[in-house]
């Protein structure tokens, strides 16, 4: 059975992240030769897209395009496929808006803040959870996010954490375990213990709804012999590694999440020359987060060093109630670019194709004749105008699997 199919014509700049597919006369002749920087987004000037039963049926010129069952002029706006936030937390209860505002007058953030909203978490009610979680949701879709990882990790206990994750596949396939994310206060003297359950009973109880394992490697978190133990029985139980590694300080994390073969070491803050060489000897995926360096106040990692030797990067907003409380993938495009040394052809491409390297769907991040309609109409001529303009809504419209997801009138759309 066929579903309508949807013209977007008078693209302005198409990108789509599958350069290879771009034929040279759909590209821009430019007498500067592109940066690969550029290339990798694989631009098409002047361009139309057919969509159909959720995936893209036609990319080419707009002179070219086949008709429709629907017609959407773009006039001369930009479209980009959609982005791809591989690490949010967002089943959780309350905020801790207090403790950023002391932050910002000068304390320092520890992973010890996480208990407050384990507190609050633990109170809520399953309906509280959900609610909560779809208002993020909304906010990311709004924001141009077609796919979004969620993480558990403010439950703690094995029924908690169960619940947050079956809660958090309401909403997405790309789940993560979070067990580890803090100890929790009741085995503040049994760190073994905790370890134990969490690789054990907690894990079992987690893993029909995960799709990912994740821990915390930090100060005043888990160390990496702990960090290894969990990982490694979650492995063994189907759910692949992820890492948040090197946040607070330099440490064991990235070295612990390439040798479980991690699909992504997240943060990265601190990185010594090794740790870089690891990451891009790996498969594994470099994802920075500015938004936790934004309010938390830390210095942010030069993501240029992690592309000069090679390794994959990708860019997600980290959405949780303590060091990042955004869900604007457009903030940390702006944030990496200003802040991190990325190009801004760098920062689109790390929060859509970045962001599916690091959750292992390459079909996703990236917009190809037989892939997933998942793209973002923009209210701008160029993807540039993402951190050239930061604080500025340019997000027209989102459209995931085919379906728009904002008002029609939406920018007058
Ligand atoms: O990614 N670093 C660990 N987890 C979160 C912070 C969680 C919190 O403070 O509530 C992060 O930054
Ligand atoms: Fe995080």
């Amino acid at each position: 059975m066929s579903g309508d199919s949807v013209l977007l014509t008078d693209i302005g700049e198409l990108v789509t992240n599958t350069p290879d597919d771009a034929a040279a006369d759909d590209r821009e002749i430019d007498s500067d030769p592109e940066g690969a920087d550029v290339a990798a987004l694989g631009l098409h000037r002047d361009a139309a897209l057919i969509m159909a039963d959720g995936v893209i049926e036609w990319i080419g010129p707009a002179a070219r395009a086949p008709a429709a069952d629907h017609r959407i002029d773009c006039a001369g706006a930009g479209v980009i496929p959609g982005f791809v936030d591989s690490h949010a937390h967002l089943v959780f209860a309350g905020d801790r808006a207090a403790e950023f505002a002391a932050r910002m007058a000068g304390l320092p953030y520890a992973a010890g803040g996480i208990r407050t909203t384990v507190t609050a978490t633990r109170a809520a009610t399953d309906d509280e959870l959900r609610a909560n979680t779809a208002r993020l949701v909304t906010e990311l879709i709004r924001q141009g996010s077609t796919t979004f990882e969620i993480k558990s990790g403010y439950g703690l206990t094995v029924g908690d954490e169960e619940r947050s994750l079956r809660i958090a596949a309401e909403f997405s396939a790309q789940t993560t375990f979070l067990g580890a994310h803090v100890l929790p206060p009741e085995y503040a003297e049994d760190r073994a213990g905790y370890v134990e359950l969490v690789s054990g009973p907690m894990l079992a109880a987690c893993r029909p709804h995960a799709a990912w394992a994740d821990v915390f490697c930090d100060r005043g978190a888990f160390d990496a012999e702990e960090a290894t133990t969990i990982l490694t029985a979650a492995a063994a139980a189907g759910l692949p590694a992820r890492v948040h590694a090197n946040q607070l300080q330099p440490g064991p994390g990235v070295q612990v999440a390439v040798a479980v073969e991690a699909a992504s070491a997240d943060h990265c803050t601190y990185l010594s020359d090794d740790d870089v060489d690891a990451l891009a000897g790996s498969r594994t995926v470099a994802t920075v987060l500015p938004g936790a360096e934004f309010s938390t106040r830390s210095p942010y990692p030069d993501a240029r060093r992690l592309l000069a030797a090679g390794a994959t990067v990708a860019l997600a907003t980290d959405c949780n109630p303590g060091t990042s409380y955004t869900t604007s993938m457009p903030l940390c495009i702006a944030l990496a670019v200003r802040e991190m040394n990325m190009t801004v052809a760098e920062a689109l491409w790390a929060a859509t194709a970045g962001g599916a390297a690091a959750l292992r769907r390459p079909e996703l991040g990236r917009l190809a004749v037989g892939g997933p309609a998942d793209l973002v109409l923009l209210a701008a001529p160029s993807y540039l105008h993402l951190a050239y303009r930061p604080g500025v809504d340019l997000i027209a419209q989102v459209w995931r699997k085919g379906r728009p997801m904002l008002r029609e009138d939406h920018h007058g759309r």
